[in-house]
């Protein structure tokens, strides 16, 4: 199979097109790239499984054009919510609220909830509209590799496994979206993400956090596997001179390391690779996935500072830990 990569209306009009006749096209979202199929759909459901390589009992998240769509695929939720989908949705919030018999078991892996994101980003939203249906869609990467913020990253991943990839620029938040369960008496954030639990907290007063700080731990289906590896190794340093002490053995051992580190401390760092992530947190989340799909291209270790582990950064280190698999130096 082919892989074109299109822009502007002649992508979204054939996007439509191979959805309408059964098949996958990966898009642009805010967060990070989708691999969308058409939602009621189990046999371009089980493409989207078989093009990632993903494993059958990771669910995915149904992507929908506007809030009253979500009555669409669920049997609604408690109106304490609504709130939080007047401030976040359309936005890098995905709430998992219970199922609607029509929403195939596939789509969910069997459960009886499931995951309603709506993009803000034009082009997706454009897409799902065109559509005319709710898509289903995982991120566009193989699975366990790192997730695509610009067609590039797809392309490089998906070539000849999926026909058409939407071409929509830059991802403008750069990590996914915060997967909240509002099925319980209590919302749980199963995944943190662009979103943050203080975010949350702010609009409905208080949050379960997925890693404990106020309850132990309900981790989303997919949160078991092993996630964002970059195809070097990978360490998180707890100071950025602990970075630099990691990179001067690593080459002293004949390694070739970078260390990505907010860009105020590349002049700390002396004359060695780095990458400089940015220096607010929106930048450095945007940044932080290019950052290692071009360190993973040209080195054989990433060095990442840690960056602290409350808000956006925090959810930014869920994921460099992961890549890390919890390496700490
Ligand atoms: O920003 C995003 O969320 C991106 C863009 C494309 O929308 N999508 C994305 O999908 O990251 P994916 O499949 O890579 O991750 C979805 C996460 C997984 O951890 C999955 O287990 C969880 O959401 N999830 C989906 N449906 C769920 C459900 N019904 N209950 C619990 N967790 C669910
Ligand atoms: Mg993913």
């Amino acid at each position: 199979m082919d892989t074109l990569i299109l822009s502007g209306n002649k992508a979204i009009e054939l996007g439509a097109q191979i959805i309408k006749s059964g098949g996958i096209v990966a898009f642009p979202t805010e967060t990070v790239y989708g691999l969308g199929a058409c939602a009621y759909d189990s046999d371009a459901i089980a493409a989207v499984f078989a093009a990632k390589g993903r494993p059958m009992d990771n669910p995915l998240i149904v992507h929908l054009a506007s809030g009253k769509d979500i009555l669409s695929v669920s049997c609604g939720y408690d109106e304490r919510y609504r709130p939080l989908i007047d401030k976040f949705m359309p936005g890098p919030l995905t709430l998992v609220v219970k199922k609607r018999a029509d929403i195939p078991d596939c789509v969910t892996a069997g459960l009886d909830t499931v995951g309603v994101r709506i993009p803000s980003h034009a082009v997706a939203r454009e897409f799902i509209e065109s559509c005319a249906v709710p898509i289903a869609a995982p991120s566009a990467n193989l699975s366990t590799k790192i997730s695509p913020t610009s067609a590039r990253h797809v392309y490089e991943d998906m070539n000849g496994r999926v026909p058409l990839i939407i071409d929509g620029g830059d991802c403008d938040v750069g990590i996914e979206s915060t997967v909240l369960d509002i099925t319980g008496d209590i919302p749980v954030i199963l995944r943190p993400g662009a979103v943050t639990a203080e975010q949350i907290a702010d609009v409905l007063g208080s949050v379960k956090t997925h890693e404990g700080k106020i309850v132990a731990a309900a981790p989303a289906p997919g949160m078991k596997y092993k996630h964002y590896a970059p195809v070097c190794d990978c360490v998180v340093a707890s100071s950025i001179s602990s970075a630099v002490e990691e990179y001067c053995r690593r080459v002293d051992e004949g390694g070739n390391p970078v260390i990505l580190c907010k860009s105020e401390h590349i002049g700390i760092c002396g004359d060695i690779h780095t990458i400089g992530l940015g220096s607010d947190d929106n930048e450095i989340c945007r940044n932080i996935y290019a950052a290692m799909h071009a360190a993973e291209k040209s080195y054989d270790c990433i060095i990442c500072e840690d960056l602290g582990d409350s808000g956006l950064l925090g959810s930014v280190m869920n994921r460099v830990n992961k890549s890390a698999g919890g390496k700490i130096i």
